[in-house]
């Protein structure tokens, strides 16, 4: 098979959590491009819905579901719906996410809490739901989970001391799951982005205006667009990545080598 056969996903159903908008839904664009069928979760069903009409237009079979991804009724609804929808599932790339801006000593626990709970939980009841499905479908998978490159530096001036714990579990539970579900062929994945141009920044009031500061740093002056993951998330989500598991990619215009 050649390199760009591996890299078709047709016949394949992902699931994308926090798919609505974002780099969720762009690199859900991408897998539908490459041919997978797509359940498009999100707390916000309203915008999952727009996504799934635009997905739609372009001839990918998707369906939205509503689900937050810290209540595992929630999850498993999501994963039962693709498997009702799609009859198995293949990938799920476990991505939503929030960020909270707040000093270390200012942090309310219910705060760090929330962060946790959908940062670095909501992946651990994604990825085991959908990794006991898979396991059940005997035929292996592909998980990719969302980490950041702030698992592996502290952002600077903006304090986010629960966000960058909550993505270095991200890290540490992609590599755990990848050793216990090497054996059945479950490959399991992170993508460590650097600053992108999404609404978890453009909408923030705190992050907004630091974004050229951001750029003066960064070895490319510039921060990222979600479609510079597209071709990764292919890639991981397919035979084309049949050896790589239990491994972080950062994307970041090399800020995080500085
Ligand atoms: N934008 C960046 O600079 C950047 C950098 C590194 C990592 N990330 C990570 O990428 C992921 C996506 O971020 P984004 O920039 O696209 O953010 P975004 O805010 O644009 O989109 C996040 C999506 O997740 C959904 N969501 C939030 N809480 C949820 C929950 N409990 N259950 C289900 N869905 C929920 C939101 O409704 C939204 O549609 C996050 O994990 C984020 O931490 C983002």
């Amino acid at each position: 098979m050649g390199i760009l056969e591996k890299m078709r996903l047709d016949g394949k159903a992902a699931l994308i959590t926090g798919g609505a908008r974002g780099i969720g839904k762009s690199l859900a664009t991408a897998l539908g491009e490459a041919g997978a069928d797509l359940v498009i979760a999100d707390l916000d069903l309203e915008e999952a819905e727009k996504t799934v009409s635009s997905l739609k237009e372009d001839g990918v079979r998707a369906i939205a579901v509503r689900a937050d991804v810290t209540v595992s009724d929630d999850v498993i609804t999501m994963v039962e719906a693709a498997v009702r929808e799609f009859g198995e599932l293949n990938v799920a790339f476990c991505n939503a996410g929030i960020v909270i801006n707040k000093k270390a000593e200012e942090i309310s626990l219910e705060e760090w809490r929330r962060v946790i709970d959908i940062n670095l939980t909501g992946v651990f009841l994604t990825a085991t739901a959908a990794g006991r499905q898979m396991i059940k479908q005997g035929k292996g998978g592909s998980i990719i989970n969302t980490a950041s490159m702030s698992a592996h530096i502290v952002n600077f001036p903006q304090p986010q001391c629960s966000y960058n714990a909550s993505k270095a579990g991200v890290i540490q539970l992609t590599k755990s799951l990848a050793v216990e579900w090497a054996d059945k062929n479950i490959r399991v994945n992170c993508i460590s982005p650097g600053y992108m141009g999404t609404e978890l920044l453009l909408a923030s009031e705190t992050l907004k205006p630091l974004i050229a500061a951001w750029e003066s740093v960064t070895p490319m002056r510039r921060i990222g667009r979600p479609e510079e993951l597209q071709a990764l998330a292919v890639y991981l989500a397919g035979d084309a990545s049949s050896f790589t598991t239990g491994s972080d990619f950062i994307v970041d215009g090399a800020f995080t080598c500085v």
